[in-house]
């Protein structure tokens, strides 16, 4: 059955508003279920964490039900499911943490692909620890992280490989299972960003090889809530620096504070949201889960492909790599337009895209684009119409028909 595209778009209420939203990779809209979920455990009474009384036990069972939930999306264990404010923030605790164990002389591998929040946690906890970074290479035409230079770039002493399995700028998905083989070889811990690709197809931990997932809510249509996803036995061997009286259990020991409980709901409500995309899916809710998102992908891919012949159609526009496996994103230039302008001159006609280097900082200064303004992002979610991917390349024909005037 085809996507069935007004009804994912009625479950947002934000699009009502008429704006463009080609701004997935920066934050979706959110979904009806999850504005109701949130709204409705804040009309509720909710306490601190305890068994002794209603509010208290809500507030265990909205974790719980957190923790389940993201588990169901990702192939995981609900026991494993760390929950925080931000994918750059779990990422900075476990790299304090696994940073501590490292000694002069141990490895690290990092790409150029990724955002920075995947590449700075780890380079800072290399320096504090004397410890070596070496960087995976991007193919500077075609936006692929070739997995074969990962046989050179791990060794005996690599502790740790970080790799993106989306890029969230030019789209490129690596071979991040056969990335994940070379890093066990040697005995390497493998940590995903799965913040860029989580939200545009099915995610599965085991056949992923991540050891480590971590994936941002406010990019599936839920809150600006993050989980970073690992095996428990491999939380219960590591020890992050805590509060003396928090609890050492796994996962609570890697949260730090006191949790937003009417957010985690809307984090349980998201997975339900994607759990629901393709109405006819039965099953269990990672069954569901994987039929929606694969019908989402499905949709989503047939956009890209629209949005990225007519911008070859446009000799005008300039679109950075041309990975084969890649999410619905692109970025691109106007020639004769700054980027910043390019932007700005959508926005003014209600198209919401990206600018800038979207902290992909090692991209755009491999590219040597960043001191020059980056680039522009278009990225697709499931509630973008072929209508609207033709509306953008009409508004760029006007930009480029008014830079083609201003130049003449
Ligand atoms: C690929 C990727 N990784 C990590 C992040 C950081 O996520 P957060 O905002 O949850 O820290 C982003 C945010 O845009 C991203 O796109």
């Amino acid at each position: 059955m085809p996507f069935d595209i007004a009804r994912t778009r009625a479950a947002y209420p934000a699009l009502t508003e008429g704006f463009v939203h080609l701004d997935g990779a920066g934050g979706t809209q959110t979904a009806t279920g999850v504005i109701d979920a949130i709204t409705a455990a804040m009309r509720t009474a909710v306490g601190n964490r305890s068994a002794a009384n209603v509010p208290g036990r809500r507030s265990l069972e909205l974790v719980a039900e957190a923790r389940s939930a993201v588990a169901d999306l990702l192939g995981a264990d609900p026991s494993g499911v760390v929950l925080g404010p931000s994918a750059t923030a779990l990422t900075y605790t476990l790299a304090r943490t696994l940073g501590a164990t490292w000694r002069p002389g141990d490895e690290v591998v990092v790409s150029r692909l990724d955002h920075d929040s995947n590449v700075r946690p780890w380079v800072q906890a290399a320096e504090a620890a004397g410890a070596t970074v070496r960087w995976a290479e991007v193919d500077r035409h075609t936006g692929e992280l070739p997995a074969a230079q990962y046989a050179d770039l791990v060794g005996e002493r690599t502790r740790l490989v970080a790799v993106t399995a989306g890029s969230n700028a030019i789209g490129t998905m690596p071979d991040v299972p056969a990335i994940a083989k070379t890093a066990h070889a040697v005995g390497a811990l493998v940590y995903v960003d799965g913040v860029h690709s989580v939200p545009h197809g099915p995610t599965d931990l085991t056949s992923l090889g991540a050891d480590v997932l971590v994936t941002s809510a406010y990019k599936w249509s839920g809150p600006h809530l993050a989980a970073m996803v690992a095996d428990p036995a491999r939380w219960e061997a590591l020890h992050p620096a805590k509060l003396v009286p928090s609890s050492d259990a796994v996962p609570d020991r890697f949260e730090y504070g006191t949790p937003s409980f009417p957010l985690l709901a809307g984090v349980t409500a998201a997975v339900d949201h994607l759990a629901g995309l393709d109405p006819d899916a039965v099953g269990d809710r990672r069954a569901r889960l994987r039929a929606g998102l694969a019908a989402a992908q499905a949709h989503e891919e047939a956009l890209l492909d629209r949005l990225l012949a007519g911008l070859a159609e446009r000799p005008a526009i300039t679109v950075y790599g041309a990975p084969v496996r890649r999410c619905p994103t692109v970025s691109f230039r106007v020639a004769g337009m700054s980027p910043a302008a390019t932007h700005e001159a959508l926005g003014a006609a209600g198209f919401c895209l990206s600018v800038g280097d979207y902290y992909a900082y090692e991209y755009f200064r491999l590219m040597g684009l960043r001191d020059s303004g980056g680039a522009v992002r278009a990225s697709i979610y499931h509630y973008n119409t072929a209508d609207e991917v033709d509306r953008l390349l009409g508004e760029l024909d006007a930009l480029i028909d008014g830079a083609g005037r201003m130049a003449g």
